[in-house]
């Protein structure tokens, strides 16, 4: 069938929208209408990563938090119907140890099934007057009127979900939310510092106010985003370019905080990220892909320090995105504060505005 999508090319050139021919289902694959589709960093990020990642397979089509509806299913879908409402995230293959084991978000296939911009067996989804468009990004590449997913990656939800809301659950809000509640497993008595007040950064902070963390504390030089970050539960607001960060940290949390995220990618932060901690305390580096490599003394993990990443905020997408959305039909994470929207054919102007920091989660509606 013919779709619209948005197809990055080489950095330098804009993207451009256009007619592309998806396949039809195969047996294991499900086709999705998509009414929104958020936008994460990720998707800005892996655009200037993809020659190193893939070799440089141009065009491609990014977008990995899309929703919709279903409008087909391959004859090997059991689990999911025509017509029902899905929130999509990232793929895993679901029997290797990993998977096995419950933790899918480190699948051994993950890079094959995400990133490579084909289907595992290296055929596309997508192509114009024949010639190969890449795609299959995280199983959805939801910058698209269609999608083509699978049942590792497609989450069912509520008929009355609205799904401009739910689309940007399927990564940055699972990621932020997960490293609060699956990873660091912070309570009542915690701190927590996130460094960056963007979509991944704020929905670790509306996790961690769920919680009942006591002390919140939110790290970012946008004015906005600090205020943004108070609204949604941060206890203390920090701009890193006018206070002493660390300093500032150890005096609100009595000597350093249990736990601190890092979502800038910026390596100096990564490194207050450890500074702010107290004794056994945790540090989360979300932003790696994009970090450059440096050094950093061994010491600064000294007092049982710990520094770690996650996927996904270690979420398992089928138990925790359900999970997500009753927190938030509770009002609990009141994610619409992020959320600016804009519709399809203005997808140049979000993609500017992810890039810029003028809009904290654009999300694109579809038609
Ligand atoms: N590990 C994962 O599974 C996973 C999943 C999703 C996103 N990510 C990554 O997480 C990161 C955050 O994503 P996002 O969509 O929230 O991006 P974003 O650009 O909206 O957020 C980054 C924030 O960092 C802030 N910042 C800049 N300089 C700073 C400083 N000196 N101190 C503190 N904050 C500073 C920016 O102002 C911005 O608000 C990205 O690198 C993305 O690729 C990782
Ligand atoms: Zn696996
Ligand atoms: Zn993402």
């Amino acid at each position: 069938m013919i779709v619209k999508a948005v197809l990055a090319h080489p950095e330098g050139r804009p993207s451009t929208l256009e007619e592309v021919e998806l396949d039809e289902p195969r047996a294991d694959e499900i086709l999705v209408r998509l009414v929104a589709s958020g936008i994460c960093h990720t998707d800005v990020s892996t655009h200037r990563l993809w020659p190193g990642m893939t070799g440089g397979r141009w065009p491609v089509v990014f977008g990995h938090e899309g929703a919709g509806v279903v409008e087909a299913v391959g004859d090997g879908i059991e689990r999911v119907r025509p017509g029902d409402s899905v929130v999509m995230s990232y793929r895993s293959c679901r029997v290797c140890l990993e998977c096995a084991a419950g933790h899918p978000y480190y699948c051994r296939q993950f890079a094959t099934l995400n990133v490579s911009g084909t289907r595992p067996d290296g055929s596309t989804t997508l192509r114009v007057d024949g010639r190969p468009v890449f795609g299959s990004f995280f199983g959805q590449s939801s910058f698209a009127t269609h999608s083509l997913a699978y049942e590792d990656n497609v989450v069912v939800v509520g008929q009355n979900i609205d799904l401009s809301v739910a689309a940007p659950f399927g990564c940055g809000l699972q990621t932020g939310a997960g490293t609060v509640m699956n990873v660091l497993e912070l309570d009542e008595r915690s701190s927590l510092v996130v460094f960056g007040a963007g979509g991944v950064g704020l929905s670790a902070v509306m996790a961690a106010r769920a919680l009942g963390v006591s002390t919140i504390v939110a790290v970012d030089p946008v004015e906005s985003r600090r205020r943004v970050a108070r609204e949604l539960g941060a206890t203390v607001a920090i701009d890193p370019g006018v206070d002493d960060v660390v300093e500032a940290v150890h005096g609100h949390t009595g000597g350093g905080a249990t736990a601190s995220i890092e979502t800038s990618a910026i390596p100096d932060v990564l490194l207050q990220a450890l500074d702010c901690l107290g004794a056994r305390g945790t540090a989360v580096a979300l932003g790696v892909g994009g970090m450059p490599e440096f050094t950093f003394a061994p010491l600064r993990l000294a007092r049982g320090k710990s520094l770690r990443t996650t996927v996904e905020g270690d979420s398992d997408p089928h138990e925790f995105i359900p999970k997500l959305l009753e927190l938030h039909a509770e009002g609990q994470l009141p994610v619409e504060k992020l959320i600016q929207r804009y519709r399809f054919d203005e997808f140049g102007r979000a993609l500017h505005d992810a890039e810029s920091g003028n809009a904290i989660k654009p999300v694109l509606l579809f038609g």
